[in-house]
């Protein structure tokens, strides 16, 4: 399965993703990376693995609808049949989210519903959780609203800072993605209304 993946920052998820794709663990090819952020980390972590990186610039573009155009030409030319959002601090527009309908993965800091949209980190510590952790869910038209495939938590304490916390998450975070994609893969994913089921049998 041919899979893109658009990341705005470091990559680390996209790191894991890599290596499970090396390992076998991941039964797909990653087409392409791309970012909306010109010297993003991730895009490096792509060309060092010799995968395509493509910069998009949404001021080269007359506005959001035209700059999402650009990014689903990319994504139909390399027959792209999965999306993986991986950092990507942008929504997704309709246009994509109906082009790839059922095919938009991302991974969010924190237990869905709680904490979504942008730093979720902060709002779980800031709401003062003594539970957070990560949720990855098929994308649709809200904000971190799609299908949930994977949760897991991990436990906040009490002198947690936002990076000690994103770091206990990020772990978590770089087992569950590469698995939530293979299962995908692997067929084993089927939805009903807002529920994802998997079937392993
Ligand atoms: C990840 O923790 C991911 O959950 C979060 O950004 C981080 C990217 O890290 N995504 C969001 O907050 C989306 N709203 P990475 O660039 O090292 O993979």
């Amino acid at each position: 399965m041919n899979l893109a993946v658009l990341a705005s920052g470091y990559g680390s998820n996209l790191q894991a993703i890599i290596d499970a794709v090396d390992k076998g663990e991941i039964e797909g090819h990653i087409k392409v990376v791309i970012s909306d952020v010109k010297d993003a980390y991730a895009l490096q972590r792509a060309r060092r693995h010799g995968i395509e990186a493509v910069f998009i610039d949404i001021k080269d573009y007359s506005g959001r609808e035209a700059y999402n155009e650009a990014i689903a030409a990319v994504l139909e030319k390399r027959k792209v049949e999965l999306i993986v959002l991986a950092g990507y601090m942008r929504l997704v527009s309709p246009l994509i989210i109906n082009k790839f309908r059922g095919r938009i993965m991302n991974i969010h800091p924190s237990l869905l519903p709680s904490f979504p949209g942008l730093e979720g980190i902060k709002q779980a510590l800031d709401y003062g959780v003594k539970v957070s952790g990560c949720t990855v869910h098929l994308v649709d038209e809200g904000l971190d609203t799609g299908p949930i495939i994977l949760q897991e938590s991990v436990p906040v304490y009490d002198d947690d800072t936002v990076e000690s916390l994103q770091n206990r998450i990020h772990k978590v975070e770089h087992r569950l993605y590469p698995r939530a994609i293979q299962l995908f893969i692997q067929g084993k994913l089927s939805i009903e209304g807002r529920k994802c089921f998997r079937n392993e049998g």
